[in-house]
């Protein structure tokens, strides 16, 4: 098999979208939708005029260190059924890795099906997206400013809210204004409704959520006219704040639902903050969706990031990046006034593979737990609090799944 790599054309659309929904679930009906789907954004692996797997694309911004750092993700890798196991997948994404390097594309992320598939290519674990549940009735009850709804017409506003929040935490997504009507605000069934909250305090949106309701049982509630229990969850799609203030006034908001309601449910970063409000009880963690990330090109994800403020120092270290070449050698990492300049090095005995250096990055790992996990070596003690002090950094969070 000689695997070609390239964007997807028209005339792939039959195979390729068949390929995608053998792969993620779907029949006749939504391969006609699909006709009306833009090809541009995904690229296919060919052999000889057959298409064998494929793959979306979606270019947008992730902060880390204070900065938004361009970051192409990854969306629904799908090889064909009697193609699997061949190498196809790691032919696609190894083909698409290099393209993207010469493009200059400094990150790349994605959420995985199994991580054997992405490990390979260079990617690491890098953050998480955790789910919590906690009882309305635990949750804080006082509402130091005004709620009020928003709409549409708040959208700058709103969004400017979750602008300077995700600054502030790597990995969040430098979100683009259409995303939030598909993404955000859609997909609600037709006979419930998407509410919206928010806090304004000097006159600027510091909080606001939004969030749906989800039928729940609660046998002790005592609704003597219907012949169960009729209860509900809140199920929050978003629950931004800047301020203790937004935070309590939105709890003690969705808190107020508490005769009804049963549970608040909401996802965060691993440490989540918000939890700092809770009173007495911890919330249950439902699950989590962990994601994998990649330096595409390494020299430019390093010089995009921002750094700490008053930190001046510089490390050199040698990346192994087995798939793009470019990447695979040694650099000086300077860092000063928060950001950095990177230069090619002739050697260096702090060696880091690609697939390390991403989860150092994102602050996923410490320089420590990556010498431990066989990541990074040769690293002496100085060179390791130097790293620590340059990748130190929140917990790394997105909130969008894709
Ligand atoms: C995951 C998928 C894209 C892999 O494609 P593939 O062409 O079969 O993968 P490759 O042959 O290139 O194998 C790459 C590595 O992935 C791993 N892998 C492949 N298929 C796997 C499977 N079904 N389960 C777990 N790991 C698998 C293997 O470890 C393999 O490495 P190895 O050959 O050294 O053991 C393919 O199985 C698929 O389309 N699955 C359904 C959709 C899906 O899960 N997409 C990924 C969403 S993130």
């Amino acid at each position: 098999m000689s695997v070609i790599v390239r964007r997807m054309a028209e005339a792939d659309r039959d195979s390729a979208f068949r390929i995608f929904l053998d792969s993620f679930g779907g029949g006749p009906d939504r391969l006609a939708a699909m006709a009306e789907l833009p090809v541009t954004d995904r690229w296919v692996a060919e052999d000889a005029g057959r298409i064998l797997g494929v793959m979306r694309e979606l270019r947008v911004g992730q902060s880390f260190g204070g900065c938004f750092v361009p970051s192409a993700w990854v969306a629904a890798v799908g090889v064909g059924l009697t193609d699997r196991s061949h190498g196809v997948s790691r032919a696609l994404m190894s083909g698409w890795l290099r393209e993207l390097h010469d493009a200059g594309v400094p990150l790349s992320t994605l959420y995985m099906s199994t991580m054997a598939a992405y490990r390979p290519v260079g990617y690491e674990l890098a953050g998480t997206r955790v789910s919590y549940q906690v009882p309305l009735e635990h949750l804080p009850r006082a509402q130091p400013l005004t709620v009020e709804a928003w709409d549409e017409g708040d959208l700058a506003e709103v969004g400017d809210c979750y602008r300077r929040v995700s600054l502030e935490r790597n990995g969040m997504m430098d979100r683009p204004e259409w995303w939030w009507e598909p993404r955000v605000f859609g997909g609600v069934s037709a006979d419930a409704f998407l509410y919206r909250y928010r806090v304004i305090e000097d006159g600027r949106t510091t909080g606001y959520v939004v969030y749906t309701l989800k039928p729940d049982d609660r046998p002790d509630v005592p609704i003597h006219w219907a012949p169960e229990p009729e209860c509900f969850a809140l199920v929050a799609r978003e629950l931004v704040w800047e301020t203790p203030s937004a935070a309590r006034s939105l709890l003690g908001f969705l808190a107020a639902q508490r005769t009804i309601g049963t549970d608040l449910y909401w996802n965060g970063p691993a440490n989540d903050p918000l939890i700092a409000f809770l009173p007495e009880r911890h919330p249950q963690v439902q699950g989590s969706f962990t994601w994998m990330m990649r330096l595409v090109h390494v020299s430019e994800a390093l010089r995009l990031r921002g750094y700490p403020a008053g930190l001046d120092a510089e490390v050199q270290m040698r990346v192994a990046d087995p798939v793009v070449p470019g990447n695979d050698g040694a650099v000086t990492l300077r860092v000063r006034d928060g950001r950095a300049e990177v230069e090619p090095a002739s050697d260096a005995d702090l060696h880091v593979t690609v697939n390390g250096l991403a989860a150092l990055y994102s602050g996923w790992m410490s320089p420590y737990d990556a010498t431990r996990a066989g990541l990074l070596t040769g690293a002496t003690e100085e060179e390791l609090a130097t790293l620590a002090r340059m990748f130190q950094g929140t917990s790394p969070y997105l909130n969008e799944m894709f």
